[in-house]
This record gives C-alpha cells, structure tokens and sequence, in this order.
C-alpha cells in the first residue's frame, strides 16, 4: 500500500508525525507531496497534487492536512474521481470508508490533536468498502462529474469557433444551447460561463450570460 500525504505550511510538523506513524505502524509507503517549509505555501495545490496522484494510481490513497482540513480537501474534491473526507473523530472516517469508498482523508492540524488524528488514521485505513446499497450513491456522484465534463467540453468545443460581438452572435450562442439539451444543466452553463465571459469581455466580445440570464 502507498500513501500520498500532502499539507500547507500550517500542517509541517503534523504531517512528518502522521508519516512516521504511518511508516513504523503500517510499513506503508508514504509519499510526501506537500511542503516541508514553513512559508507560506497555498493549500490547493498540495491537495491537487495528493488527488493527482490517487487518480493516476501513483498511490492508493490519499492524506492531506492543513490548519482546518477544510481548503485542501475542498481542492482534492475538485479532482474527478475524488472523495476526500475531511474528519475529526474516527466514526466518520470509519463510514466514510464503508460507505462512501472515500479515496482520501482530510483532517486539520489546528482541530485535530495530534493522538486524535491518529486514532482517526487508524479507522480511515482500518475500513474497507462495502459496496452493494452503497454503489448506487457512489455511482451518482460519478454521473455529477460527467454532467460537468459534458458541460464543459460543449463549451469548450461551442465557444473556440465564435467572436461573440454582437446579439446575432450571442442569440446563435443560445441556440446551440437549446440544440444541446443542455439547458437544463442551467447553474453549471451559467458558472462556467462567467469564466468564459471573462475572456470574451477581455477581448472586446459580448457578455454572453448576461444575455442567458434575460432570456431564461
Ligand atoms: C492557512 O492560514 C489556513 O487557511 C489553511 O491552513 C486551512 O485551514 C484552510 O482551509
């Protein structure tokens, strides 16, 4: 079994003490993708690095720390094929692992004594799945991600083709909209749109949602 562990500057000390336990305990392998400086160092991407590396099967799993265990698990879960639990007692971390196949575990080094997140370690690596009931729910959360896979590639592909300046332009935009289907998917279009618009804007184009928003 291979371990990846990753942390910001806040968790320095907590991850080294969270290896060691790991390697002498378990024999593990525990791959260090986080920072070993006290510097300021951004929690996102530590915890993209540890999901990477989960995802491409660099390592099985994954452990990632920061002050709360709230910021690097919410970078880990913007990863397709990602659930990282972020835990503060062993219960949760347990079920977490039996009923939500989580591939990765998050804990806060400002919450989470250092005994406590051991004892929570132990229940994360104790739990295996158990699949059945549960493989339903872990096959929606799939489909959320190829929802927003779907969205995104259409406008990718959609938007790479039009210089958007003018209402023709933009009224031809939300046509392929309709075309598509995919209005109905109308919270993730309009989010992702705001990034496009941001593009759009700089080079001089019209703000697409904007017009989305007003006709729908
Ligand atoms: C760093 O100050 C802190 O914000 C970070 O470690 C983490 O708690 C964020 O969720």
């Amino acid at each position: 079994m291979k371990i990846g562990i990753g942390n910001d500057h806040v968790a320095v000390e907590y991850k080294k003490e969270i290896k060691k336990y790991i390697e002498e305990k378990y024999g593990y392998e525990v791959v260090n993708y986080g920072t070993d400086s006290t510097e300021r160092f951004n929690y996102p991407v530590s915890g993209e690095a540890v999901a990477n590396a989960v995802v491409n099967g660099e390592v099985d799993k994954g452990i990632v720390i920061c002050g709360t265990g709230v910021g690097i698990s919410l970078a880990a879960n913007k990863v397709n094929g990602i659930r990282c639990v972020t835990c503060s007692e062993p219960y949760s971390a347990l079920l977490s692992r039996q009923h939500n196949n989580t591939n990765m575990l998050a804990f806060g080094a400002r919450v989470v004594g250092i005994e406590l997140a051991k004892m929570i370690v132990d229940a994360w690596l104790s739990g295996e799945y158990e699949g059945g009931r549960h493989q339903v729910r872990i096959d929606m959360l799939k489909e959320i991600e190829e929802k927003l896979n779907t969205v995104q590639m259409y406008l990718e592909n959609n938007y790479k083709d039009l210089t958007l300046q003018s209402y023709e332009d933009a009224k031809e935009v939300v046509e392929r909209y309709e075309k598509s289907g995919l209005l109905k998917q109308k919270d993730m279009i309009q989010k992702k749109m705001a990034e496009f618009d941001a593009k759009l804007v700089h080079y001089g184009h019209t703000n697409v949602s904007e017009f989305l928003k007003e006709r729908y």
